[in-house]
């Protein structure tokens, strides 16, 4: 249950069908927005779409690859011809696996980068002109491996990396016009497909719990709460901010 009100206002995820986004897509719902939550299955962002709508909320399910900008701009278009400017944008979608840098292919490495950093800065840049100015939040969804050099993942790590740069810099630019971009960095987040494949046995997930001073993985409501509270007014001064919410794991 949230105290937090953002009725009406206009939220779109990307990458909001399942898992840490929807999660956030859903906090939003009970709050009373109006949610759009882009992926590329069809059938997923449908069915999410109806979980939002049992909720309470107005919400469109809308299928785009954000590698690919065409899709993306007629995705936002859609969007905000039902429910007009965005007020809280969400970047939240990604791809990742467990490989050694040496056995990675380039296009196993430009694929992770197209997808979380390539593709973040196209839903941003398109977002642009239809967010609301001044007023709109705008967060990516990163991690700590942006700033933790992690085994195996030098795909994610550059990317995450870039996405908390871009962050820093779009706050920047945008902040005359009273648009403030964020990163939230989730830490290990119990019953996600990020954590089934960064620790796919009993043993990985023991072990990555015990390296959170708070003995237990996160939940998606508690990346959830974060991004309520960043679009709030209570965080009308936070801009620029890379935000962890990962138990002190960090
Ligand atoms: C090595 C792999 C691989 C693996 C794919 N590739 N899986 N390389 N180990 N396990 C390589 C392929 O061989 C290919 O290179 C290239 O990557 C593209 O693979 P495709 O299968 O064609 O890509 P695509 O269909 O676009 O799928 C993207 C994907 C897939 C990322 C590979 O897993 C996906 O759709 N993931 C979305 C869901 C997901 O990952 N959720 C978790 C997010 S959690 P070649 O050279 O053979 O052509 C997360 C955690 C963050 O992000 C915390 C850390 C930062
Ligand atoms: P998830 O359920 O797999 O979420 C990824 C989402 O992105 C899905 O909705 C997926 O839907 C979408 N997506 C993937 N590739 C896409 C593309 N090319 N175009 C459009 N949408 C695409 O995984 P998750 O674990 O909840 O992760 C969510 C976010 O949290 C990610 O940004 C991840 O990096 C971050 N994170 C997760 C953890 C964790 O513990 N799980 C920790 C730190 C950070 P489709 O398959 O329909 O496209």
């Amino acid at each position: 249950m949230s105290s937090f009100s953002f009725r009406h206002q206009h939220v779109f995820v990307s990458g909001g069908s399942s898992g840490i986004n929807l999660g956030i897509a859903k906090a939003f719902a009970r709050a009373g927005a109006h949610v759009v939550v882009m992926s590329r299955s069809a059938d997923k962002v449908a069915q999410a779409a109806a979980e939002l709508e049992a909720l309470g909320a107005q919400a469109l399910g809308l299928s785009a690859d954000v590698r690919d900008p065409a899709a993306v701009q007629a995705a936002l278009e859609q969007a905000h011809a039902r429910f007009g400017p965005i007020d809280v944008l969400v970047s939240g979608a990604a791809g990742n696996f467990i490989a050694p840098a040496k056995d990675l292919s380039p296009n196993g490495f430009k694929t992770v980068v197209d997808i979380d950093l390539n593709g973040s800065f196209h839903v941003l840049r398109l977002a642009y002109p239809m967010l609301r100015k001044p007023g709109a939040s705008v967060i990516n969804i990163s991690a700590p491996q942006g700033v933790n050099p992690t085994m195996y993942q030098v795909h994610a790590c550059a990317a995450k990396a870039g996405i908390d740069m871009m962050t820093k810099v779009l706050a920047l630019e945008w902040g005359e016009d009273g648009i403030r971009v964020n990163s939230i960095s989730p830490g290990p987040i119990g019953d996600t497909e990020g954590m089934r494949r960064l620790a796919p046995t009993a043993d990985a997930l023991e072990r990555a719990v015990s390296t959170v001073p708070l003995l237990r993985m996160g939940s998606t409501d508690d990346v959830a709460h974060m991004a309520l509270f960043l679009s709030s007014e209570l965080a009308s001064y936070v801009t620029g901010a890379i935000i962890p919410v990962d138990g002190g794991a960090a």
